[in-house]
């Protein structure tokens, strides 16, 4: 009997027709395909923290090791970039999560780090002030009352149309008729007459209180006040801290990117949108240090080329907006900030949420931890208490460059990209997974689910199968495998129908699927059947290798 692979496996190319998943589709798939858990699951959960499976750990590894490769180790230092004033160097640290205490006073995240949230006495559920917003209207006695809308709920139109319809008995037939456009909460002079999401009496919210998004811990045993330390909330000044330890002791000349990727904690408010906005997450930074004249430049640059980042991994240009901030939304340290913003599928229609910042901090990061917290950054000015004494002292280490090459002396000005896996990882998955249509007819064969994601990125890089499990296929079969498990992950699976291994392959995004079948024995050949297209195609077995290193590099 012949058994080589069946060049007719997959039905028909895949039609056209795919639809992208709600992100109550992509939990449930994290979780059934092993991507991502609920933390501490077990006990109920915890919630803003999550873990991530086997294929999520691997996912989420490959996403940081292609940064890192693209940022670092590849990055050629002898050749400008078009359009840029010169050759610029890149290198990395990896600095501790607990620094000293002072690093954010005088960064401002002790003081300026804080949201204004609001509680519900009744539900017990907290808000963040400014995410809370509603509708005037009258109730059955003719009283005025705002009902708020839930801050996660997907249209706040529907949600208040339902509720208003539920407390005030309005038929379904009838209009709800509303005496104001949607208001936010912070244009209220006081929350008497305000129905809180999901209460049942109105008047429950406390005063908005601000509330440190820091984590706070000890060190020691001790646990005095002195003692405190903070997690922190992002790795950038880890990088500002080193900067003259980097620049000390590698004999680097600047423009000089120093990356890091780490874990950042931020005691979020309302942690919501599975990993979008977590407790726990890491950070892909980098701090480029520049002449200050020549930092729109670079500005510009960065823009551009972290843009190309996501769009050469595989995001679609059309779910990618780029988006300069207002001068209001500007944080305290930034110049200027944009956005690269990604189209996430817990959004509106036309709306996007943030994937990464690429921000113009000047000189404030520097200057501070020499001078002391800033007040004003450009020219630095201290910010004083109320007897004139510096607020937060800073350490008082000198932060001017010597630019031997440009004859001159300054504090290098910053642009720090600064992105999140845990976020990038979401956008990827997103954009990636589809369920397509393979052909008419209906039944589970009809259509497939798919992870279309970049080959650097996938999980697992190969799938190889026995065709049969007699006439030396799976001794083949594992030889191989063992072969190339030496540099890539891949798997071997010898259960069920070809079909259905192909399938278990496509929704891990598995980039090609290598069959080893009676040809293989016969003439040293397999089958390679390729993830998106579709298509197979015969190969030598020994050129395996080579093939899958195309794939991934390109
Ligand atoms: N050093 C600048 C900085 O930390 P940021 O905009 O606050 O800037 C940078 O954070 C990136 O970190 C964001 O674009 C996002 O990708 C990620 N990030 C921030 N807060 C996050 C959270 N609570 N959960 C997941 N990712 C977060």
């Amino acid at each position: 009997m012949r058994s080589s692979t069946p060049m007719t496996q997959d039905a028909a190319v895949a039609t056209a027709a795919s639809r992208r998943l709600s992100l109550e589709e992509i939990v449930s798939y994290c979780r059934r395909r092993g991507f991502i858990y609920q933390a501490s699951e077990i006990y109920g959960g915890i919630n803003g923290f999550w873990d991530f499976g086997p294929m999520g750990a691997e996912l989420k590894r490959n996403i940081k090791q292609t940064w890192w490769e693209d940022m670092v180790t590849r990055h050629n230092p002898l050749v400008a970039p078009a359009g840029t004033p010169s050759p610029f160097e890149m290198t990395g640290i990896d600095s501790s999560i607990i620094q000293h205490p002072q690093t954010w006073r005088v960064s401002g995240h002790s003081d300026l780090f804080s949201d204004m949230m609001v509680d519900c006495h009744e539900t017990k559920k907290r808000y963040r002030f400014d995410h809370l917003a509603g509708r005037w209207i009258k109730d059955r006695e003719g009283n005025p009352l705002f009902i708020a809308a839930a801050p996660d709920a997907p249209d706040a139109d529907a949600f208040l149309d339902q509720r208003a319809r539920k407390l005030l008995g309005i038929s379904k037939s009838r209009e709800v008729v509303w005496d104001s456009p949607l208001t936010d909460l912070a244009e209220l002079d006081d929350f008497a007459n305000v129905l809180a999401p999901h209460a049942s009496e109105k008047g429950t919210l406390t005063e908005p209180r601000e509330f440190n998004l820091m984590f706070k811990t000890y060190i020691g045993a001790m646990q005095t006040a002195a003692d405190a330390a903070f997690l922190r909330p992002e790795t950038a000044q880890g990088i500002f801290l080193n900067f003259r330890n980097v620049l000390d002791s590698g004999r680097f000349a600047l423009p000089l990117g120093i990356a890091q990727i780490g874990k950042s904690f931020r005691n979020e408010i309302t942690p919501r949108h599975f990993i979008f906005r977590s407790r726990e997450f890491e950070q892909m930074e980098m701090e480029f240090f520049c002449p200050p004249e020549t930092s729109h430049q670079w500005y510009k640059y960065w823009q551009q080329r972290r843009l190309d980042w996501y769009l050469d991994l595989g995001l679609r240009r059309e779910n990618i907006r780029v988006r300069e901030h207002e001068a209001s939304e500007l944080s305290h340290y930034a110049l200027g900030t944009t956005d690269i913003e990604y189209a996430y599928p817990f959004m509106a229609d036309g709306e996007f949420g943030e994937l990464e910042g690429i921000a113009n901090r000047g000189a404030f990061d520097l200057n501070s931890h020499s001078m002391g917290r800033l007040a004003k950054a450009d020219p630095p000015e201290l910010a004083l208490d109320e007897n004139g004494a510096p607020l937060h002292r800073g350490s008082g280490k000198n932060m001017v460059y010597n630019d031997v090459a440009r004859g001159e002396k300054y504090v290098p000005y910053v642009i720090e990209p600064a992105a999140g896996a845990d976020r990038a990882l979401l956008a990827f998955l997103c954009d990636a997974l589809e369920i397509e249509k393979l052909g008419e007819g209906g039944g589970e064969d009809s259509e497939r689910a798919v992870l279309h994601i970049h080959p650097r990125l996938a999980p697992v890089k190969a799938a190889i199968f026995p065709l049969v499990k007699k006439e030396g296929m799976p001794e083949a079969a594992r030889d191989l495998f063992g072969a190339m498990k030496r540099k890539w992950n891949v798997t071997y699976d010898e259960k069920g129908s070809i079909g259905r291994r192909y399938r278990r392959a496509d929704e891990v995004g598995v980039p090609v699927c290598i069959t080893i079948d009676d040809e293989t024995i016969s003439q040293g050949t397999v089958t390679v059947r390729d993830r998106d297209t579709l298509e197979q195609q015969r190969i030598k077995l020994d050129d395996c290798p080579a093939y899958l290193d195309k794939l991934i590099e390109g």
